[in-house]
């Protein structure tokens, strides 16, 4: 078990092997319990301790298919892949038969019969993996499947290098003030972290435009607090979203039009005023990428208190241990 004392879970840094993670599919943060994700995280600093890597006995094939936009996802998942020694299949959606109208598990039936064994998908659709990990009567495909990000839905690998930065800093969840801010609605990643930092006892705030706060929806996981400067200087952590404009459009369009950068900043920036009325202690976070000046003033994105490049850097280890427990929840390489 991992230690607990006081509201604190000490990280163990050695591989206990009682602890794994063993997982199907790896899709959203509602499949985790308190204890999954602390050992999760446990796994991930394992690895960033630089632990070595549980050695396949056979080749095992992956591919990551990005139906939309990605840098430090895709990269990361990468790097977590090369790491852990598996085969990395290029697919490039543009140059695939998704372009003549194949379909998400036509495509992945595809990859199985070639003998892939893992997808990382990110996919525009919302709950796009349900066709995959509930294949229909007389559909027989077996992959395993890590979600990259779907729509607006779930950010699991975020969310779990979210996590890693924060007990990082703090050894715990319980209690931690923890401010979301932005564009919440259009936001899988603010979904993802309010589910499980609520799982894992934290107090979640909102802030951000009305226009983009569903009361019905995030009331259950937070408080909305209208103005951030009421709030700012007892927070543990401010965690800014980026302005999705790419998502605004369908019944989001009108608050394309609502929305002002300049008046965006002043009400919800982060600057050196609001910098300064953070605790000491307390940390910014931001999933990337920034619009620097909107978010985030860009003089301020690698200032003392922001874990930005530390949540980027963390998000390889909590991959490799997403994708570790995929394998071993499919017994896959030999791994179980
Ligand atoms: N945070 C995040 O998902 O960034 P990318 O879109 O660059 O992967």
């Amino acid at each position: 078990m991992t230690t607990v004392s006081q509201n604190q879970v000490v990280v163990e840094t050695e591989d206990k092997q009682d602890n794994l993670l063993r997982l199907p599919y790896f899709v959203s943060v509602e499949q985790l319990s308190a204890d999954d994700v602390l050992h999760l995280l446990q796994r991930a600093q394992y690895f960033k301790n630089g632990g070595e890597v549980p050695a396949l006995s056979r080749p095992i094939f992956c591919t990551n298919m990005f139906f939309e936009n990605s840098t430090r996802t895709h990269t990361s998942f990468e790097v977590a892949e090369r790491r852990l020694g598996l085969t990395v299949i290029p697919f490039d959606p543009s140059h695939s038969s998704v372009s003549k109208g194949e379909n998400l598990y036509d495509t992945e039936l595809t990859m199985a019969s070639l003998g892939i064994e893992l997808s990382v998908i990110r996919h525009p659709e919302n709950a796009y993996y349900n066709e995959i990990i509930h294949p229909k009567e007389g559909q027989h495909l077996q992959m395993g499947l890590v979600n990259a990000g779907d729509g607006s839905g779930q950010h699991p690998s975020q969310s779990m290098l979210d996590m890693m930065t924060i007990y990082n800093e703090f050894g715990h969840f319980d209690g931690l003030k923890i401010m979301i801010v932005g564009d919440l609605t259009n936001s899988r990643v603010a979904r993802s972290n309010m589910e499980i930092l609520n799982t894992l006892g934290a107090d979640v705030y909102f802030s951000g435009p009305e226009y983009w706060y569903d009361a019905e929806e995030f009331s259950k996981y937070g408080t909305y607090v209208k103005n951030i400067d009421d709030e700012i200087s007892e927070l543990d952590v401010l965690m800014l979203l980026r302005v999705q404009h790419e998502r605004h459009n369908g019944a989001d369009a009108k608050t394309e039009q609502l929305f002002d950068a300049k008046d965006y900043n002043a009400a919800y920036g982060l600057n050196q005023r609001r910098y300064d009325m953070l605790k000491d202690d307390a940390i910014i976070m931001h999933p990337g990428p920034i619009n620097r000046g909107v978010e985030w003033d860009g003089d301020l994105v690698e200032a003392p208190k922001s874990r930005y490049a530390v949540q980027m850097h963390n998000g390889v280890f909590v991959r490799m241990a997403m994708i570790e427990a995929v394998l071993r929840g499919r017994k896959l390489g030999g791994l179980e």
